[in-house]
């Protein structure tokens, strides 16, 4: 036998011979060895023991340990989410191999989407890198924390394209674009499973959440989406696709509906789709409590009829309900569904555990009990090189007047702002194994790296919001923003009085974290009043003015636009986030990070996306025209553009050149651009490259991403960056729902921002 119990339960423990010898031991990670050894698991499998295995539920209130242990005696729990340490996960599968009649091992997951005990910057920071190979460094590093903690599984990647900044999850993605989300997820999946997820220290992805969630009408969480298949297989599917490509063993689905079919009762979606045209074979998982809340939705008439519809559109686990454990067994007695259906679900339950080596060795991830951390939380587990690298990359210089950036590392620096030294809000969502107190402020490190050459002075200046019902809202499960009870204009006079003693003024505002979450919808988009009054007069002192910006969604900043000298935008940064900033305050690192987000000028332009249609009356702002498609009492296009993104030193793009001006079907051609470091320092900047379709049996989107390489240069160097196009960057689904290139003309445009271009032109034949 290969595995190791721990002791106590080694002892305890009685295999039968004949299980241990065709359960555990060398089993070939093959689809045919697995299959093999599957079926036959199946046949000595109780209707009850299977229906066990498509439950995945989490230890809390609904499910006290002892709930747990009884069930696991019984066969009626397949996997755990949200226990992420190793001695609570061994307790676990220790009990399945003492206590359960098969010992069919246990799966353990969890949210790890931008780190585990290391926290890295959120995903849209993540994408502002706009370099997969920093993505597959956060990648792998989450990937390995999480193996460390005993982990099998984590609930990322999320590549739900959004496009509309009042949700929430925009932070929890990589944006807006379909191509960069695709790059950055197939980044996500390959990282962190490695060569399988069988390895000790890879995890399997569950990319999520199937299909469109990101499309919510309005913004508004957990809501409905109605598209058009076009734009759905064009802008929306090719993310999830893009990461099953690349191997991902699990698949979300999403709380959305889909056309009025909720992605979980959409057998199109989970079975045609998916398994039948994608040919995915790993299993998909029901997010939290949809499979109830399908009687919401009003497709289902109860609870148990929910299950019947689940199960049969094709969801194979059951997120935190006991509805499967609750009405499979009389669905089954009834026929309602049937037994291959159920085979169908648990086969690929115990497939990804297959695939994930738990039959070899269920303790795969936990090793022996003496090798358990001595301390989860301990310092020494932490990587904060890598973090403090990835999150420099993410940073994305907005504006810098006069070269107000980079700071120097002397005089007085006024450090203000609720958002300066708060280290909860620094982690950003999903950072639930992250610990707060390891976490390093904007304020700390701004003493880091500043040390004792400059002055640093603090004031708060602000809480976050003095709207009571935001507060409240921010504060309803803890205490996760701290208000300080002075008056307003107090704490503003404190700041301005810092700020009147200072060089230069650095503010700290945006978000908290809670407010760019799951469930954090708003209505508004901008930097709470609060701190609004405050900026106003920090502006008022004369002194230069920094704007480092934490938030997960894009903002509406044109007044902060209008009186920052310096605008950073950081995104929430992680565990080593305050570092990395100062790093870029003072210049010890060229910011080179890219907006993956078009900024919107107010809520009433939403959506604005960089990639969309043209119309027939297209709005030019050179020669404005009433009657065209526009805004008239606001500047028409984003306030900062999909890709921008600014560096301490300047860059210069040459004319496009086409290496041919035809396109032949199977061949390629490649159009070629010299960037050239025009200024004074070494840096770095992602070159982009966007297509666009002239003319075609549709309308096409005036600009799409299909290539983007960044460079690296000494100031005064030059680079030539070649972009190879073939006929499959060209190809989309048209109104007759074919995936094909058309003939005819096509623009080429590059730039180092999606509005900045330089354009050639070449024909398909
Ligand atoms: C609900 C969220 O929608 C999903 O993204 C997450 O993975 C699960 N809860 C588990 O935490």
């Amino acid at each position: 036998m290969k595995w190791l119990l721990s002791a106590g339960v080694a002892a305890a423990l009685v295999l039968q011979p004949a299980l241990a010898e065709d359960f555990f031991g060398e089993h070939p990670l093959t689809p045919r060895a697995r299959d093999a050894f599957v079926s036959d698991l199946l046949k000595k499998m109780t209707v009850d023991e299977k229906i066990g295995q498509l439950r995945l539920i989490t230890v809390g209130p609904d499910n006290p340990k002892e709930a747990i242990r009884d069930m696991i005696e019984k066969g009626q729990v397949g996997a755990i989410f949200n226990t992420v340490t190793r001695p609570d996960i061994r307790a676990m599968q220790d009990q399945v191999m003492s206590l359960s009649r098969l010992k069919i091992p246990l799966f353990f997951a969890f949210d790890v989407i931008h780190g585990q005990r290391t926290v890295f910057p959120i995903s849209l920071g993540l994408a502002s890198t706009f370099n997969p190979e920093t993505v597959r460094v956060a990648g792998r590093i989450s990937a390995y924390e999480a193996a460390d903690d005993g982990l099998n599984m984590t609930w990322a990647p999320m590549v739900d394209i959004s496009r509309d900044p009042r949700w929430g999850r925009v932070s929890e993605g990589f944006g807006e674009d379909t191509y960069l989300t695709s790059i950055m997820g197939r980044a996500m999946v390959e990282s962190m499973q490695g060569k399988s997820p069988a390895d000790r220290y890879s995890v399997m992805t569950s990319v999520k959440h199937y299909a469109a969630y990101g499309a919510v009408e309005g913004g508004k969480e957990y809501n409905t989406v109605d598209m058009s298949p076009q734009r759905l297989f064009n802008d929306y599917m090719p993310p999830y696709k893009a990461a099953l490509d690349a191997g991902s063993g699990a698949v979300m689905v999403g709380l959305n509906s889909l056309n009025g079919t909720p992605a979980s009762a959409n057998p199109w979606l989970l079975k045609d789709i998916l398994r039948k045209r994608w040919g995915f074979t790993g299993i998909t998982v029901s997010d939290h409590g949809a499979i109830k809340e399908l009687i919401n939705h009003g497709v289902a008439k109860d609870p148990k009829d929910a299950v019947r519809v689940a199960l049969t559109s094709g969801i194979n686990m059951s997120m935190s309900d006991e509805y499967y454990s609750k009405y499979l067994p009389g669905l089954i007695k009834s026929g309602d569904v049937s037994m291959a259906e159920l085979d169908d679900a648990a086969r690929h339950v115990l497939n990804v555990k297959y695939d994930m080596g738990l039959f070899n060795d269920p303790y795969r991830h936990l090793g022996p009990k003496q090798s358990d951390p001595e301390n989860t939380f301990a310092e020494s587990r932490l990587h904060r090189e890598e973090a403090r690298s990835v999150a420099r990359e993410s940073l994305v210089l907005l504006k810098n007047r006069l070269h107000t950036l980079p700071l120097k590392k002397n005089g007085t620096i006024a450090v203000i702002g609720p958002l300066a030294d708060s280290q909860r809000d620094m982690m950003g969502s999903w950072s639930g194994a992250g610990v707060i107190a390891q976490t390093v402020t904007v304020l700390q490190g701004i003493r880091n790296v500043a040390g004792d050459s400059a002055k640093i002075i603090y004031a708060k200046g602000a809480n976050v919001s003095n709207h009571k019902g935001i507060v409240d809202f921010l504060n309803l499960y803890e205490k996760a923003i701290q208000v300080d009870s002075r008056p307003a204009q107090t704490m503003i006079d404190e700041a301005v009085a810092a700020a009147r003693g200072a060089d230069v003024v650095v503010a700290v505002v945006g978000e908290a974290q809670g407010m760019a979450h799951e469930a954090s919808s708003r209505t508004s988009i901008g930097i709470p009043q609060s701190q609004r009054d405050l900026i106003k007069a920090l502006k008022a002192t004369g002194k230069p003015l920094v704007l480092v910006l934490m938030n997960g969604r894009p903002l509406s900043l044109v007044e902060e636009n209008s009186q920052a000298d310096a605008l950073l935008e950081t995104w929430f940064a992680g565990t080593e986030g305050g570092n990395a900033i100062a790093d870029v305050l003072f210049g010890d690192y060229n910011p080179s990070g890219k907006l993956p987000v078009s900024f919107p000028r107010s809520v009433g332009q939403i959506p604005v996306y960089y990639s969309h249609l043209n119309t027939g009356r297209p709005y030019n702002p050179e020669h404005p025209n009433k009657y065209t498609s526009r805004y008239f009492d606001e500047a028409n296009g984003p306030l900062y553009p999909f890709g921008y993104g600014l560096s301490y030193t300047t860059f210069s793009v040459s004319d496009v050149t086409l290496s041919a001006p035809t396109l032949r079907r199977g061949a390629s051609l490649t159009a070629s651009v010299t960037v050239s470091n025009t200024g004074d320092r070494p840096g770095a900047t992602a070159v982009q490259l966007y297509l666009q379709d002239v003319t075609a049996s549709m309308s096409r989107p005036v600009k799409m991403l299909r290539a983007f390489k960044k460079v690296t240069l000494a100031p005064g160097a030059s680079q030539t960056v070649r972009f190879p196009i073939d006929e499959n960057a060209l190809k989309f689904w048209n109104a007759q729902m074919k995936y094909a290139a058309e003939p005819g003309a096509f623009n080429v445009f590059i730039g180092l921002d999606s509005a900045r271009v330089k354009q050639a032109s070449f024909t398909l034949q």
